[in-house]
């Protein structure tokens, strides 16, 4: 596995949590009635809980300038801040930015929505499913002095976001959706971009997979949430069906660190 949970899991043993696989049977009982959890809730709720307590935690450290963090997250840190300024850099590149509206799905403690206000965005509406890692957001946009008229944040999941944003954003957050429900939801977020449409997430390679299935083999105390990789071909395949087509697209590195950045715009 070549995500970043995987391998920052490397580092913590204690407090963490695994979550039950998406294909696992609904709890006995429950299953027939429509309002019943369903397994892909469950990890919705774990993914919640996680980034709410330890995950909150850890992940705020990583991204922040903390000294406070061993080599797999510094080299994380590196990683995701390579993501994030080729982000702005192409925004920049296409300019206008006062007057463009971006949604910044799964934001985060703002990694990007912050940077992205200083250089004069117009309008952000920057989400997460964590209220922690929002309150944070908030707490650095607020440090920042930027304007919350131009920067809003919600505690949403990325399913409930609605409204049209020129551009849509969602960085490392397919980490935590596997395949068919990933390209579902970028059907969803192409539905809110008027015009463009960026994601990152961790690429299927067929080494990972098999760092992956020896990472299995060694159950412990020190899981933390499930990662899974995405084969690129199915998410531009469900940007095309949206609409949109390829632009351009890097792969953002560090040890420990390994993520597909594409931007998409509507044809
Ligand atoms: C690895 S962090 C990336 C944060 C941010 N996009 C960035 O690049 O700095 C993943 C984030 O996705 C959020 N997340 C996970 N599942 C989500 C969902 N279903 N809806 C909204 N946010 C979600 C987590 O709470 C966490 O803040």
């Amino acid at each position: 596995m070549s995500t970043e949970q995987l391998l920052d899991n490397t580092s913590e043993t204690a407090s963490s949590q695994t979550v039950p696989s998406p294909t696992a049977p609904a709890p006995t009982g429950s299953a027939s009635t429509s309002s019943a959890p369903t397994a892909k809730d469950s990890e919705k709720s774990e993914v919640e809980a996680y980034f709410n307590s330890t995950g909150f935690d850890r992940w705020n450290r990583i991204y922040s300038d903390s000294e406070d963090v061993n080599k797999v997250q510094r080299n994380i840190r590196i990683g995701h801040q390579k993501t994030v300024d080729q982000v702005l850099a192409w925004l920049q590149e296409e300019g206008n930015l006062p007057q463009r509206s971006f949604c910044d799905a799964g934001c985060g403690v703002g990694s990007l929505s912050l940077p992205l206000a200083a250089l004069g965005a117009g309008q952000i509406h920057a989400s997460d499913l964590s209220e922690a890692m929002v309150s944070e957001a908030s707490r650095r946009a607020g440090e920042q002095g930027i304007d919350p008229d131009r920067l809003q944040f919600t505690a949403s999941d990325l399913e409930s976001l609605e409204g049209r944003y020129d551009t849509v954003i969602c960085l490392d957050v397919f980490i935590h959706y596997p395949q068919e429900p990933a390209e579902q939801m970028v059907e969803h977020l192409a539905s809110l971009a008027e015009r463009r449409l960026l994601v990152s997430f961790a690429p299927y390679t067929p080494l990972l997979a098999v760092l992956k299935r020896i990472g299995e083999l060694f159950p412990g105390p020190s899981k933390t949430t499930r990662a899974y990789t995405l084969r690129e071909s199915g998410i531009v395949a469900a940007a095309e069906r949206s609409g949109f087509r390829l632009v351009r697209r890097s792969l953002n590195q560090a040890p420990f660190y390994y993520s597909r950045l594409i931007e998409f715009e509507r044809v």
